[in-house]
């Protein structure tokens, strides 16, 4: 720490040009530096990061991170010039989580309220579910020296639908059950698609999933939306989970994946539709532990123009202490083309005409079931 604070303080000795960012402050800083002295004290040297010299204060943002060794044969690597991926060394940089904490808190803390909908909507009433996070904070900041406790409510929270609010009896959505789309979260959504390729994405509504360790969510396909040639965005925090990716049709064996927090899953094109579902949430590797990318310190300065917000130290105290043991999902869909209306609903005399099969797809009706199992309040 103190070769970090002996070459921040020699940035910060420069003057400071007008209009200048920090990026550039420290691109002037290096662009002066003088090798062998402190200036480059800072600079984190991957090659010593797990040696005796890799002590620096960079080495501590620096973690080991896995390489899949059985997705290269030796042959394969060799072939390319390069040693067996298993003599690879590779790394990770900490700190750069993103802000994964701010749309943690939004889950817990806001998403969660009135008029957003919730399993909870069901059995309580409204002055009951108004406020969530109120209740159930002060169970969580003191979860370690309280473990025969009830469940708080947050707990007992399973989903939390936005927007064009989804029915799980009718599998639809409607133009009649809206309440605004929470304004950051689509935001992100929005340039997420974007960066897909997929420009002018809306996000019009979400399902919120919140898992605990025991929790899994049953196979299905998203298919309620009436503009499949938009992409579906899943945003994963908290422990990690397996991901079961399927084919069009349910004998289609899946392929496993890790879903880890701040992972983002974007099904789009021929995945729009395939079956997927989440068997596992697997426990911390450390007992009751966050993920690493999660434990950061909160930032001190956000970007004036930022969607995201700060978080308290008490606020962040809540989700890490809700988080040890969970998963948070959001899926963000756009549910209308460009002009697309809701049909009208048929009439008493059409509806004899509808048949079943027409509007109750198994797959659906199958998560409903699960959904149960990740609802189990419900
Ligand atoms: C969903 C969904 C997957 C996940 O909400 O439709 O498939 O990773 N979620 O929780
Ligand atoms: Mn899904």
């Amino acid at each position: 720490m103190g070769k970090m604070a002996a070459a921040v303080g020699s940035v910060v000795s420069l003057a400071t040009e007008p209009g200048e960012d920090a990026f550039r402050k420290l691109f002037r800083f290096y662009r002066q530096s003088r090798p062998g002295t402190a200036d480059l004290g800072a600079v984190i040297d991957f090659s010593a990061a797990h040696t005796a010299r890799g002590t620096g204060p960079g080495a501590r943002k620096v973690i080991r991170s896995q390489l899949s060794v059985s997705s290269v044969s030796d042959h394969d690597a060799h072939r390319a010039g390069l040693q067996p991926v298993s003599k690879w060394q590779a790394y990770g940089l900490q700190g750069y989580p993103g802000y994964q904490w701010h749309w943690v808190k939004q889950c817990l803390k806001l998403y969660s309220q009135k008029p957003n909908v919730c399993n909870l909507d069901k059995h309580m009433t409204k002055e009951e579910t108004q406020d969530l996070w109120e209740q159930s904070k002060e169970f969580l900041r003191y979860k370690e020296s309280n473990k025969q406790r009830r469940r708080s409510l947050l707990e007992k929270l399973r989903w939390v639908t936005l927007g064009y609010h989804y029915n799980w009896d009718s599998k639809k959505y409607s133009a009649d059950h809206y309440t605004p789309f929470p304004s950051d979260l689509a935001f992100l959504s929005e340039q997420v698609a974007a960066a897909c390729g997929f420009q002018g994405f809306r996000a019009q509504a979400g399902i919120l999933n919140y898992y605990r360790l025991d929790s899994t969510l049953g196979i299905h396909v998203d298919r309620s939306e009436l503009d499949h040639s938009k992409p579906l965005l899943s945003f994963s925090f908290g422990q990690s989970a397996i991901f079961l990716l399927g084919g069009l049709k349910r004998d289609e064996a899946p392929t496993a994946m890790f879903m880890h927090s701040g992972d983002i899953m974007v099904m789009s094109g021929f995945s729009r539709l395939l079956n997927h579902a989440v068997p596992r949430v697997l426990p911390s590797p450390q007992g009751e532990g966050l993920p690493c990318c999660l434990e950061t310190p909160l930032p001190a300065v956000l970007l004036k123009d930022s969607v995201v917000e700060p978080c308290s130290e008490e606020d962040w105290q809540v989700c890490t202490s809700y988080l040890k043991t969970a998963r948070v999902n959001m899926t963000v869909r756009q549910v209308l083309a460009i002009d697309q209306d809701f049909p009208s609903e048929p009439t008493e005399e059409n509806k004899r005409d509808i048949t079943t099969e027409g509007f109750c797809h198994l797959d659906d009706e199958n998560r409903q079931l699960k959904r149960t199992k990740l609802n189990p309040d419900s």
